[in-house]
């Protein structure tokens, strides 16, 4: 397929002129004009309501983005991502995380061969090790049932299984789940400190099985396990790993039968739905695990079929490259109304920063638009008395995704109540805003003299014509949240279609790794070399102090 240039696209042109015209309406108005809107711009699909009405687009700026779409070749990606083509051309990979949650009855098909029976081959073992775990057959070392489960892993081989089963671990049941990631001791240390080793179960998970901090943190739980146990035999009892590299795991000491391979075509931030989500198994049970793979399937069909304008995934991708490259916002807030939720931005960041955050083109040139904007967030509503500030009134305008739910998950009812009015409200006020006659009328019905309004009235004016979508699912369940994070998977790669990057490797990180081998033997004392002034000045301000 041809490189795709944004810029000089005939729909990217007309984008232009029409974010320019729209600069002088207030999103307001657009509500104010026309009663239909929030009917035109929103889509209802198998429980999920998705209100893209409060976005600072009208009707011709949505028939363009679906141009917009279709000119990068939109559809033919899908196809090509589906059908198992080589689409990460710099790691020669095909993209397949699609088939880990494909019915047992679907074929795909990479290299001619159908990949689904592998697939649902690991789903079986992995069903059968849950089975046997949680029922208690399979015991610890003193034959005591296991209560915890530890997942070493870090970057797709955590924040996935972690963000999953913290959503889903009130609602479900299974083994206590502990995430370790960094390559601080202290993450380690907490999490021992919490477990029992007679009831623990280990799951070392890496894609490469080469990570520094996963080996590091593998390495010493595996030392801190035989020193309790028996001895190093126990270790086949409780140490499981998931990897791509089956020989390296072989080395590590893990039992056959204890390990749960995946495939070169999964790519690490896209693995929670292969053996990398064995941790949200064990923590949420077999039933939830099948669930959420069952939504991720629903969400994969929706995208594959429906036409753009009301397909979801696109749709959302689609308003992302309206705001980043036509009306220059450089950021996302992402904003779930649900404490379940609170690793969701974190595990977003890596799945959308690591993807599109590139400056070169597949061509290997430098793009000349903007490409991935920053995602963060926080839940609501924790995050409204903490940055909301900067939202409302800050000098750069930040998108926002709210992502909500009908039914409460606590039996405090009244809570949940309380916690969707000020969902919805704060999308309200970022949209309509405050006027400054609206702050004076409310001022002066509070009794302010005139001075007093004055001086106090330009603080309390809020400009609005912020835009933000509403993702209002009906439940928080395995199923949704399946659906959830696939929108958010194929809304990645359809803006790395258009942006025209790679978005399934990530070099980026490549550097800082590479650097951190060379600097890690001066540390440690053994050997000299050469650096800027500035971090030899910290490796001998650290040797000076660790010395000491
Ligand atoms: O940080 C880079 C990265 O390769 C991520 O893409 C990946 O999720 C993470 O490291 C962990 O890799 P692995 O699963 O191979 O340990």
């Amino acid at each position: 397929m041809k490189p795709f240039d944004l810029l000089s696209s005939a729909s990217a042109k007309r984008l232009t002129a029409l974010s320019e015209a729209m600069k002088s309406t207030h999103l307001k108005s657009l509500f104010a004009e026309d009663a239909e809107r929030n009917n035109k711009f929103s889509i209802d699909h198998n429980g999920l309501f998705f209100d893209f009405s409060k976005q600072k687009i009208n009707e011709e700026v949505v028939a363009e983005l679906v141009e917009l779409a279709k000119e990068a070749g939109v559809a033919e990606s899908i196809e090509a991502q589906f059908s198992g083509e080589k689409i990460n051309q710099t790691e020669g990979r095909a993209v397949l995380h699609t088939a880990l949650r494909a019915a047992k009855s679907e074929e795909v098909r990479f290299e001619g061969v159908n990949v689904v029976p592998f697939v649902h081959e690991v789903l079986g073992r992995m069903e059968e090790f849950t089975r046997a775990i949680l029922s208690g057959e399979r015991k610890g070392y003193t034959g005591k049932t296991f209560t915890d489960v530890v997942n070493i892993g870090i970057g797709g081989s955590d924040l996935g299984p972690a963000m999953v089963s913290k959503a889903l671990e009130a609602s479900t049941n299974g083994l206590k789940a502990h995430f370790v990631s960094n390559v601080d001791g202290a993450d380690l240390a907490s999490v021992l400190n919490q477990v029992n080793p007679e009831t623990t179960l280990f799951i070392v998970v890496s894609k490469t099985f080469t990570t520094q901090e996963t080996l590091a943190n593998a390495e010493a739980a595996k030392a801190w396990f035989i020193e309790k146990a028996t001895g190093e035999a126990d270790v086949a009892i409780h140490f499981a790993a998931v990897s791509t590299n089956l020989d390296a795991v072989g080395i590590f000491g893990i039992a056959a039968s204890n390990v749960f391979g995946f495939w070169d075509w999964v790519g690490g931030r896209y693995s929670l739905w292969s053996s990398v989500g064995l941790s949200i198994a064990l923590s949420c049970g077999w039933k939830a695990f099948e669930e959420l793979l069952a939504g991720a399937r629903e969400m994969d069909h929706h995208f594959r079929t429906a036409s753009f304008e009301v397909n979801i995934p696109v749709m959302t991708a689609m308003l992302g490259v309206w705001n980043r490259n036509f009306n220059n916002y450089s950021s996302l807030a992402i904003i779930p109304y649900s404490q379940e939720l609170s690793r969701f931005a974190a595990y977003l960041q890596q799945a959308d920063m690591e993807s599109n955050g590139k400056y070169v083109g597949r061509d290997g040139a430098k793009v000349s638009h903007q490409t991935g904007p920053v995602i963060w967030g926080e839940p609501g509503t924790n995050g409204q008395h903490a940055f909301f500030q900067l939202l409302h009134q800050g000098t750069e305008v930040i998108p926002v995704d709210f992502i909500a739910y009908i039914q409460p998950t606590s039996s405090f009812k009244d809570h949940h109540t309380k916690l969707m009015a000020n969902c919805f409200a704060q999308s309200e006020a970022l949209m309509n805003g405050k006027s400054a006659q609206q702050v004076a009328e409310q001022l002066e019905a509070a009794g302010l003299t005139e001075e007093e309004r004055a001086k106090v009235a330009p603080f309390k004016v809020f400009e609005g014509d912020r835009p933000s979508s509403t993702l209002l699912f009906n439940e928080l369940s395995p199923k949704s949240l399946g659906q959830l994070i696939a929108l958010y998977e194929h809304k990645i790669f359809i803006q790395g279609v258009v942006w025209n990057v790679f978005s399934y490797d990530q070099w980026g990180v490549e550097l800082g790794k590479e650097l951190a081998k060379r600097i890690l033997p001066v540390l440690e004392g053994g050997q000299k070399s050469e650096f800027d002034s500035s971090t030899s000045g910290l490796i001998h301000r650290f040797l000076g102090s660790s010395e000491k």
